[in-house]
């Protein structure tokens, strides 16, 4: 329960503290093992600038689920050009996918529930798994507004799926103050964004969204059940 005892210290001392601090505050402390999940959406490409920039000591790694958009690979490789920093890459254990789709071919997730969740575990919630085992805090770029469950969230969190104190440094950030930092900074950024894609996931499970709608409408958009994949129950 030592880690339990730790979210209380953290949201006391860096509770309100700037999202670049507050990283900082955590590379320097040897207790922490910092590491960021990119997805290289808005909110991704914020936290990426403040963590290359400020050469902050957070090790960076991507989930590549191999149906990505090829815009989204275009923004990894502008990212990599840009900083000239590393970032990890986790794909899915071949095995794995290649049984599934043997079993019930490329777009099974369109079938029911039960086969996006078995797709989304593969591709994903293993990966990341793995991903995240070396480490004790996981940086996140989720955001409260993005939807109902992510109002519910604190900065930091005990995360008891992966066994991690989770910190969401920039969850009170609006998507108006994302998108003047990333313009500001001259942030690379994915070219779907202004053809109306906000949340970038899956190219078979994305779609663009029209104004007014959801944030995450387009994310899952043939399920009515709350649109999360079990990255972050
Ligand atoms: S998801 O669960 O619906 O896919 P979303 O796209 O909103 O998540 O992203 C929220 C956060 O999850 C991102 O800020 C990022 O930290 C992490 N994330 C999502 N997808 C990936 C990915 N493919 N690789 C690494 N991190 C990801
Ligand atoms: Fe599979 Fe779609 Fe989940 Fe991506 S978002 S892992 S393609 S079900």
């Amino acid at each position: 329960m030592e880690i339990l005892k730790n979210i209380d210290i953290l949201n006391d001392i860096l509770g309100k503290t700037g999202p670049i601090e507050a990283l900082q505050w955590l590379s320097e402390h040897s207790s922490f093992n910092v590491t960021f999940s990119t997805s290289f959406g808005q909110e991704d490409q914020v936290i990426t600038d403040m963590i290359f920039k400020n050469d902050l000591d957070v090790n960076v790694f991507t989930l590549d689920t191999g149906r990505l958009f090829q815009e989204t690979y275009d923004v990894h490789g502008l990212t990599l050009k840009k900083y000239k920093k590393s970032i990890d890459v986790f794909y899915p254990l071949h095995e794995s996918v290649e049984s599934m789709i043997k079993e019930k071919g490329p777009n099974s997730f369109y079938d029911s529930i039960e086969n996006r969740k078995q797709c989304c575990n593969i591709r994903k919630i293993e990966p990341l798994s793995r991903a995240l085992k070396p480490f004790n805090v996981w940086v996140t770029g989720l955001r409260s507004t993005q939807s109902k469950n992510r109002s519910l969230l604190k900065r930091f969190q005990y995360d008891p799926k992966f066994d991690i104190i989770k910190f969401n440094p920039i969850l009170d950030w609006n998507l108006e103050e994302v998108e003047k930092y990333l313009d500001t900074h001259r942030v690379p950024q994915n070219r779907l964004h202004k053809k109306g894609y906000i949340s970038i996931g899956c190219e078979p499970c994305t779609r663009a969204i029209s104004p007014g709608e959801d944030i995450r409408a387009g994310r899952w958009w043939w399920e009515t059940s709350k649109k999360e994949c079990g990255l972050h129950s």
